[in-house]
C-alpha cells in the first residue's frame, strides 16, 4: 500500500531543514545598520549635510572618494566644489573624517553590515577608537 501520509509528512521536514538557513537569517539581514551623525562637529553645523545630498553620498561615497584621492594625488587639486557650489578641502582624514570622527559608529558600522573592509587605514590615519 502507498502511504501518503508518510510521504507528505517527509516532503515538510525536508522543506523545513532546507529553507531553515534563510528564514533563520531574516531576524539578523533585518538590523539595518543606523549610522550616527551625532558628532560634535556635525552638531556644529547650521545645516545637518554631507558634501552631497545623502541620496548621492550613500549610493556613491567610494567613487567619489576614488575621485577626491585622483584630483589630490594625480592632478594636484585639493579643492572640492560641490554641486551646490560650497568648497571643501580635498581630506579623506581633515574632511570626510573631520566631521564623521566617529568611525566605529558611522562607516564601519555600514561596512561590517555590507561585508566591504576598505583597506584605506592600512595607510590613513582612522580617529582614534574612544573618540565620538
Ligand atoms: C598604500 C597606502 C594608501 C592606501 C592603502 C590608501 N591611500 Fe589614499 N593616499 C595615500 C597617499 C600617500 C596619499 C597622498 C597624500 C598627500 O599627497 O597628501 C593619499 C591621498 C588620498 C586622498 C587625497 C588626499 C587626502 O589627504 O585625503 C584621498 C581622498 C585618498 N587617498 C583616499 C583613499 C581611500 C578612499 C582609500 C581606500 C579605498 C585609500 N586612500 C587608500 C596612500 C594610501
Ligand atoms: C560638513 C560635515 C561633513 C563632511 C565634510 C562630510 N560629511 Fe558625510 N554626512 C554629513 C551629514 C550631516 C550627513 C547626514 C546627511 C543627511 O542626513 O541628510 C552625512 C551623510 C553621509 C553619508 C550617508 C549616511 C547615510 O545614513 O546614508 C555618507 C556615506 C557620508 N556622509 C560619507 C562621507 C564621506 C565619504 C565624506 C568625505 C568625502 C563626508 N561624508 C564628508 C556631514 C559631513
Ligand atoms: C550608509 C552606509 C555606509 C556608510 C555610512 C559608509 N559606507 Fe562606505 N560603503 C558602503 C557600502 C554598502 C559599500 C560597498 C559598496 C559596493 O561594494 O558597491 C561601501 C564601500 C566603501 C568604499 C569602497 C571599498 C571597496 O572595497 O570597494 C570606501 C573607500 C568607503 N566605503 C569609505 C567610507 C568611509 C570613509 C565612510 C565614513 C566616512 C563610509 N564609507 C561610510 C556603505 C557605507
Amino acid at each position: 500500500m502507498y502511504n501518503g501520509g508518510k510521504i507528505l509528512f517527509g516532503i515538510l521536514i525536508f522543506l523545513a531543514l532546507v529553507t531553515f538557513p534563510f528564514y533563520n537569517d531574516i531576524g539578523k539581514a533585518n538590523v539595518r545598520p543606523e549610522p550616527k551623525i551625532n558628532t560634535p562637529e556635525i552638531q556644529k553645523l547650521s545645516e545637518k549635510q554631507c558634501v552631497e545630498s545623502q541620496a548621492f553620498m550613500k549610493a556613491n561615497h567610494m567613487t567619489l572618494l576614488n575621485e577626491w584621492r585622483d584630483s589630490a594625488v594625480r592632478g594636484g587639486n585639493r579643492t572640492y566644489v560641490a554641486s551646490d557650489g560650497k568648497k571643501y578641502t580635498i581630506s579623506l582624514q581633515n574632511t570626510c573624517l573631520r566631521c564623521h570622527s566617529n568611525k566605529k559608529e558611522f562607516c564601519d558600522t555600514c561596512h561590517s553590515y555590507a561585508g566591504v573592509n576598505p583597506y584605506c587605514w592600512d595607510c590613513h590615519i582612522a580617529p582614534k577608537g574612544a573618540k565620538k
